[in-house]
């Protein structure tokens, strides 16, 4: 991040907890330009210093006259604090990029993920002096879609069921402090202290700690389905899912199993594939109409090629993506590729995705909107 004159003037509320510092990274080593910068958090940090490249900041107070002469508002205080305080930001013209579940599936607020479907942002822009609301979409989503779209685009996902495997990072900065805390005493003997969840963390796992709705699924994977058809913008496609919390401290792991219309087929159009995965963010319209299917390796290419998306995939060394090789780094790694061979008519894949939920699918996202922005 770097001053500039002509830059937008940032606000970042919720600076203080785990998506609120990375914005800080992620915007330094983007050297996102900025005229001036805001950093709010609750009356708790207020007056706490923040050194931040070569300056240093003092944590203000989240209140309704923080946004006065604001452009770009980043927002990860949870969706309470974004409904407070998301409408007053649009009100006084800055365009709030929000991290919270509070305004996804909100008619008319864009969903987005910048490698997946810009144009769902098309008109809006720092420097008309008028307000608007984009929302990131959920961690697990973005991760998942990530590797998804680029197969989507070629040969059309029909249905797609995914099982998650949750870090500690994406239930905030006190879960992950927890995880170690229980760490340590299951280690020495003693009882873990469960603050943050209701049962052991470490040396366990669990269903994800959202709440369960009525028809069985919970909130996050309830997220997931939704959210797919609203970035796909298909109500057709079907997803299922099942999110689990794991005790591994960042990233999320996903086990990804597609549908395809058409059945698989050898490496037929692959030269049209890398084209189509080479647009740019600007210009990659999903393609809705059906290809043919495709094989693991027309996968593999396809995937290869695609922005924000690395291959981690040796069957001979057994290596594929863990969340410690994609911790702090901004790509989504795929690996596991194969044949779904349960699916009958040759139909399927089955993939493996790990994605840094706090960089990729938090901070680096909102970051890659507000670059659209400007
Ligand atoms: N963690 C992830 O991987 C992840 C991924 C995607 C989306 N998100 C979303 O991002 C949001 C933040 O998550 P997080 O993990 O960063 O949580 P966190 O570590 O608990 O941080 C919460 C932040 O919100 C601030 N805050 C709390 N109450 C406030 C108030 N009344 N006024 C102003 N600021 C207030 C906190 O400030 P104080 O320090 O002053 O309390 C802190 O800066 C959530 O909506 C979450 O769902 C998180």
């Amino acid at each position: 991040m770097s001053l500039q004159e002509s830059g937008p003037s940032v606000a970042i509320v919720g600076v203080t907890g785990a998506v609120g510092q990375e914005f800080l990274s992620v915007l330094s080593d983007r050297d996102f330009p900025y005229r001036s910068l805001k950093l709010l958090a609750s009356k708790r940090s207020a007056g706490k210093s923040v050194s931040y490249q070569d300056r240093t900041f003092t944590v203000q107070e989240l209140t309704a006259d923080s946004f006065d002469d604001v452009d770009i508002a980043l927002f990860s205080a949870g969706g309470s604090i974004s409904k407070q305080f998301g409408p007053i930001a649009v009100d006084k013209g800055a365009i709030v990029v929000d991290n919270s579940s509070a305004f996804r599936m909100v008619d008319g607020v864009p969903l987005v993920i910048p490698e997946v479907n810009p144009e769902a942002m098309d008109g809006i822009k720092v420097g008309k002096k008028k307000g608007a609301l984009i929302a990131n979409p959920n961690c697990s989503t973005i991760i998942c879609l990530m590797a998804a779209t680029p197969l989507h685009r070629h040969a059309k996902v029909t249905r797609m069921v995914v099982s998650t495997y949750q870090a500690a990072s994406g239930a905030a900065a006190a879960a992950m402090h927890e995880l170690e805390l229980q760490t340590r005493e299951v280690l020495e003997g003693k009882p873990p202290t469960c603050n943050i969840f209701k049962q052991q963390y470490a040396f366990n796992l669990f269903s994800h700690n959202a709440p369960v709705l009525g028809n069985g699924y919970n909130e996050e994977e309830m997220k997931m389905v939704k959210e797919t058809r609203k970035i796909w913008n298909d109500m057709n496609v079907k997803v299922t899912a099942t999110c689990i919390r794991v005790p591994v401290m960042r990233a999320h792991a996903e086990s990804v199993n597609l549908q395809f219309e058409k059945p698989l087929d050898e490496l037929s159009i692959l030269e049209k594939s890398r084209a189509d995965c080479n647009r740019d963010m600007r210009g990659s319209v999903i393609q809705i109409e059906a290809k043919t299917g495709i094989s693991e390796d027309t996968a593999r290419e396809i995937l290869k090629a695609a922005p924000g998306v690395v291959v981690i995939d040796d069957r001979t060394s057994n290596h594929f993506p863990t969340p410690l090789e994609v911790s702090s780094k901004d790509d989504v790694a795929v690996g596991r590729i194969r044949q779904d061979v349960s699916q009958e008519g040759n139909h399927g894949l089955d993939i493996f995705v790990c994605g840094d939920q706090v960089r990729k699918g938090a901070a680096l996202n909102a970051v890659q909107i507000a670059e659209l922005l400007l």
